[in-house]
């Protein structure tokens, strides 16, 4: 019997302790042996044979139950240090984040420009009338207008329809010579395919004496820089309107998908509209008080550079926060 106490304690899980259970007080146990053995007894000394068999049942019973419950609770406490989540444990799979496409492409743009010492400048997204459209020649009930339908406060106060404003607010802080770029972000009524209420421009203005900005000023760095973000592209200038620039123009680059040789995307032309630009037209210029001064001006969609460098079909995307649809772009 003793050595049964010791197998007892010796089960070193509740596995083990289940074989000794079975051994001991399973229907062929040794228990069941003991008692089969109460037949041969004499009868005078079955009562006590019984008696220390009961005893020592039991005892190993009561051995067994203490060392079941020991064995659980080591099991749990194991278990639990096994799934026990270390919030200290160093992880190295970290992913990086990235720039939103739009904001990438913005970099690249403002890059080319700081290069050729654009400086960057900042308007109002929230513009007064003056501003965003009297003193760039864009009179009240002017049709013109009606291209730029916008978000209105009270007191003539609106969301800026484009960074054109930031022209003005530059020429009235600074003296000329002037040359800067303006990104940011601007707002119209619109809301299709390639146009959301809210997107991105970045304004170019240069301004300097009389007779030193040409239109062939313009049309170089407006080429050279068109071929830096879509390398080899054919470019080319259509006469336009702009209420602020005389003359105007809007500026096509030879489509990026078919190769200008007509596809969906350019409406089978083989041209892509890109910007707009022109000569400062002499009423900004009265309008701010500059005299004796000459510049030239230009405007460009940021999300439509994006869409075009990337491949992007639906304009909105850009905007749905999908991590999905935006990792395609690291
Ligand atoms: N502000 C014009 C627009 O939003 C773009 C532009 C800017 C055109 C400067 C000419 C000169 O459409």
């Amino acid at each position: 019997m003793k050595e049964w106490y010791n197998k007892i304690n010796k089960a070193i899980n509740i596995d083990a302790l289940e074989e000794v259970r079975i051994a001991l007080f399973g229907k062929r146990g040794l228990l069941a042996t003991e008692f089969a053995k109460m037949k041969d007894v004499p009868n005078e000394q079955k009562a006590q044979f019984a008696k220390d068999l009961n005893a020592h049942k039991q005892n190993l019973m009561n051995e067994f139950t203490a060392k079941k419950i020991a064995l659980e609770t080591e099991a749990l406490k194991e278990a639990m240090k096994a799934e026990a989540i270390d919030v200290s444990m160093f992880s190295t799979s970290s992913s990086a984040g990235a720039l939103h496409p739009v904001m990438e492409t913005m970099d690249r743009i403002v890059e080319y420009f700081s290069s050729m010492n654009f400086a960057v400048k900042t308007g109002k997204m929230v513009e007064d009338d003056f501003h965003n459209f009297e003193a760039l020649n864009l009179p009240k009930y002017h049709p013109a207008r009606d291209m730029q339908d916008t978000f209105y406060f009270k007191d003539e106060m609106l969301l800026r329809t484009h960074t054109s404003p930031v022209q003005i607010r530059t020429m009235l802080e600074m003296k000329p010579p002037i040359r800067m770029i303006a990104p940011g972000a601007v707002f119209r009524r619109d809301y299709d395919l390639t146009h959301t209420p809210m997107f991105h421009q970045i304004e170019g203005l240069l301004v300097d004496e009389v007779g030193k900005v040409s239109f062939a000023n313009l049309k170089f760095i407006l080429e050279d820089f068109l071929k830096y973000m879509f390398s080899d592209v054919a470019v080319r200038f259509r006469p336009s309107f702009f209420p602020f620039t005389e003359p105007s123009a809007e500026v096509d680059i030879s489509c990026v998908f078919c190769k200008g040789e007509g596809c969906r995307v350019c409406s089978h032309t083989g041209w892509l509209e890109v910007l707009g630009c022109g000569i400062v037209d002499p009423n900004v210029f009265e309008a701010v008080n500059y005299k004796d001064v000459s510049g030239y001006a230009f405007g460009l969609g940021v999300e439509r550079f994006a869409m075009l460098i990337h491949q992007i079909g639906d304009l909105r995307s850009l905007f749905e926060g999908d991590i999905k649809l935006l990792e395609q772009f690291q």
